[in-house]
């Protein structure tokens, strides 16, 4: 019986076996091949968000702020241990890339009113209570890092918040500012570096910088608002390229290093100083508007009556800063990156600035590391950077983008940033368009931290009316070199906006948990959304990027040139390129659904979604222009990025906007053919956008 029944039984192990053996293989062959079952990526993205708590990201938190951390001293040596160790305990594949950048620290600074009887009066610098500013135990003194060195003597013009504007009025009282100190509130429109800029301009000797404070929001008195005062971002000796220990540097007096420092000493002043000299001010009453605000004991603009010395000594040095990174490899795709950053280095305590946000990134890191406990791999690469040395001029980021530039504009489908990730109460957002839908659809899914029931879009298109999103058009946070360097779609989010304590002592823990986000919700929520970005774009088969909102977007934008623009200047090739790239981004959007319903499963199927995600990421890079932005050319894409004269309303194409700005001054011919010229540039860029997203040469 035995016999009998062996042969043919063996006979069909045999045969099962290889029928196995075949299974495994095109079993092998299609779980390396098929789109991810989308059931699955659900349920990751389900477990995400459940695996939520506030005591982690609170526990995290603490531990950022326990002491001050400015790039380059010491003590923030710790906190890219504490980092690192975290994302090394995670398990995590974990690197640190230091570069060796210039960086900037006072010595010594004094400002003193001199009275006409001999008498004089050194103010107060430092915020009120604080005393033991020492650089090497971290907490620094209030300064403007890149600052000159130098000592200014003369009397005193209020100019408001410094905008040309201001000067214009300040110019039609009789009151001139050269050879004066000009004395200006700080205000949402105009950047520390440009406040500084033109009052060099208007001839001014030095600039002392205040702050109004808000009571309302706590009880803090008045910090003093550090920062940076450089133009340009990135290391000044190493423009353009990244500053490695042994690499290429060029000398402090060279003309492209001098450039990029004022050429005036400026210093910010505690806001009862500044009341100190405002109420010694002469000369013309200030208009109604200036003296609205109501907090300011400001009556006449200057120049004074007394003159006021102001001393400013710094160090300007070479300094190591350290960027840290956790990669998580793609399993289908680990050759394209979705990068989530933020910066670690702060000029105090950096509770709001930047570490809330380094909290939610270091909880995101927690829950990634769990769903891959769970079985979860990416689709794509994930690359969590922790940047140094932002609050100089987004140095960290910068060095790394320059360092990285090939295998970013091949590989890089998203930067997702966050700096301040709690500030207060309400959900902001910012972003290049053909991310706008999927910021939508992820604020569906998170809940709004300050209600019972709603979600975050759900509260968020109330407060405007509508969920807006703002576009990343400022150079104040790291997406700038990726964005308008390298040409990655980007994302900037954050909660609650103008928190009073900004670059000040008070930037703490208590006032985080005093003021802001008692019991951390508004920073699980970020890290909600920004997690759920982060999933989809890394395991999305087909990149979520729409670029009809992209293309909806530039014809708002020329609309809007059609109303300020001579009828002597033509929009033709603008609107010719947006039609080009709606048409291509329709095509996309079709090839995306049809290909989302294919169940084929070869490798084509594979091939050619490869090949649509890459022309989805690439469409961007098309906005990046090689001679960059006239006078700026490190700044490459025409759509978003500095312009040059804050008069102008127009906060996109900056190369248009500097050219409408500055062609003021020309005739009319020359001043049409200025504007013109820029208009072509950025046709043309929408073009090679447009281009790019066809995937087809002509
Ligand atoms: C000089 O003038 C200032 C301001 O008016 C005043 O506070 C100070 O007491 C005067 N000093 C002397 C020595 O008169
Ligand atoms: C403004 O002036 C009033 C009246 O002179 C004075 O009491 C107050 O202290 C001043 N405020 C500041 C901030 O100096
Ligand atoms: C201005 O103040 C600085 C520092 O106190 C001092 O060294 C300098 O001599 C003063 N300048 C003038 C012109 O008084
Ligand atoms: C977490 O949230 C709960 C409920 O709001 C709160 O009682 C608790 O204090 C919070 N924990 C921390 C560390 O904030």
């Amino acid at each position: 019986m035995s016999l009998n029944l062996t042969k043919p039984n063996s006979s069909f192990t045999l045969c099962s076996f290889l029928f196995l053996v075949i299974l495994v293989v095109i079993g092998l062959y299609t779980v390396h091949h098929l789109p991810r079952n989308p059931k699955n990526a659900l349920l990751f993205r389900q477990l995400f968000l459940s695996s939520a708590t506030n005591y982690t990201v609170s526990s995290y938190l603490r531990s950022l702020t326990s002491h001050p951390h400015l790039a380059g001293t010491k003590p923030s040596l710790e906190t890219i241990h504490y980092v690192k160790t975290h994302f090394q305990n995670l398990g995590l594949e974990t690197h640190t890339v230091p570069f060796r950048t210039l960086l900037s620290y006072p010595l010594h600074a004094s400002v003193s009113m001199l009275f006409s009887n001999g008498t004089v009066f050194n103010l107060p610098l430092n915020e009120m209570g604080i005393s033991n500013y020492d650089v090497s135990s971290g907490l620094i003194q209030p300064y403007h890092a890149f600052s000159p060195s130098g000592t200014v003597q003369g009397k005193v013009v209020f100019a408001n918040h410094g905008t040309e504007d201001d000067y214009g009025v300040l110019g039609r009282m009789g009151v001139k500012v050269s050879g004066c100190i000009v004395m200006v509130k700080k205000g949402d429109s105009l950047g520390r570096g440009a406040v500084v800029e033109i009052a060099e301009k208007m001839g001014a000797l030095g600039v002392l910088l205040y702050a109004e404070g808000d009571v309302s929001r706590g009880s803090f008195g008045f910090g003093v608002e550090r920062g940076t005062v450089m133009k340009g971002v990135g290391d000044p000796l190493t423009p353009g390229w990244a500053g490695v220990e042994d690499g290429e540097r060029l000398e402090l007096d060279d003309n492209k290093v001098a450039e990029r420092f004022p050429g005036i000493p400026s210093l910010p002043l505690p806001f009862e100083s500044a009341q100190l000299i405002l109420e010694s001010l002469r000369g013309p009453l200030a208009p109604q508007r200036w003296r609205d605000s109501g907090r300011s004991n400001l009556s006449r603009v200057g120049p004074g009556l007394v003159m006021v010395n102001l001393t400013y000594e710094g160090e300007k040095k070479l300094a190591t800063i350290y960027n840290v990174f956790a990669v998580i490899r793609g399993l289908e795709e680990p050759d394209r990156y979705v990068l989530m950053g933020n910066h670690r280095d702060a000029w105090t305590y950096g509770a709001v600035d930047p570490n809330s946000g380094t909290a939610a990134l270091l909880d995101i890191a927690r829950r990634y590391a769990l769903l891959m406990r769970k079985g979860w791999k990416p689709r794509r690469t994930i690359i969590f950077c922790s940047w140094d040395a932002e609050e100089f001029g987004m140095i960290g980021s910068t060095e790394w983008v320059e360092q990285n530039l090939v295998n970013l504009g091949a590989k890089a489908t998203a930067y997702l940033n966050v700096d301040c990730a709690v500030q207060g109460p309400g959900f902001f957002a910012g972003a290049t368009p053909q991310l706008d839908n999927l910021i939508f659809e992820v604020t569906k899914k998170v809940k709004d931290p300050d209600s019972e029931v709603a979600t975050i879009y759900d509260k968020w298109k109330t407060m405007n009316g509508k969920s807006n999103i703002e576009r990343l058009t400022g150079v104040d946070s790291d997406f700038a070199p990726f964005l308008q360097h390298a040409g990655v779609p980007s994302v900037d989010i954050y909660y609650g906006r103008d928190f009073p304590v900004y670059h000040t002592v008070f930037d703490s823990f208590n006032w985080m948990i005093n003021n802001a986000d008692p019991f951390f919700w508004r920073h699980v929520a970020v890290a909600g959304v920004w997690g759920l970005l982060g999933l989809h774009l890394a395991d999305d088969p087909i990149l979520p990027f729409d670029y009809l909102s992209y293309a909806k977007q530039l014809q708002e934008y020329t609309d809007t040139l059609s109303r300020v623009l001579d009828a002597s200047i033509s929009l033709i090739p603008l609107a010719a390129s947006i039609q080009e790239l709606t048409s291509a981004a329709k095509q996309a959007n079709d090839e995306t659904k049809n290909l989302m319903v294919l169940e084929l499963t070869d490798g084509l199927l594979a091939l050619k979604i490869r090949a649509l995600n890459d022309r989805l990421m690439l469409a961007e890079r098309g906005f990046l222009d090689t001679d960059g932005i006239k006078g700026k050319e490190w700044f490459k894409h025409l759509i978003y990025g500095p312009r040059s004269n804050q008069r102008s309303k127009l906060d996109f194409f900056p190369g248009i906007s500097d050219a409408i700005a500055e062609s003021t001054r020309m005739s009319g011919r020359d001043r049409d053919a200025t504007i013109q010229h820029e208009i072509w540039r950025v046709a043309r860029a929408i073009q090679r956008a447009a281009a790019a997203l066809r995937g087809e040469v002509i």
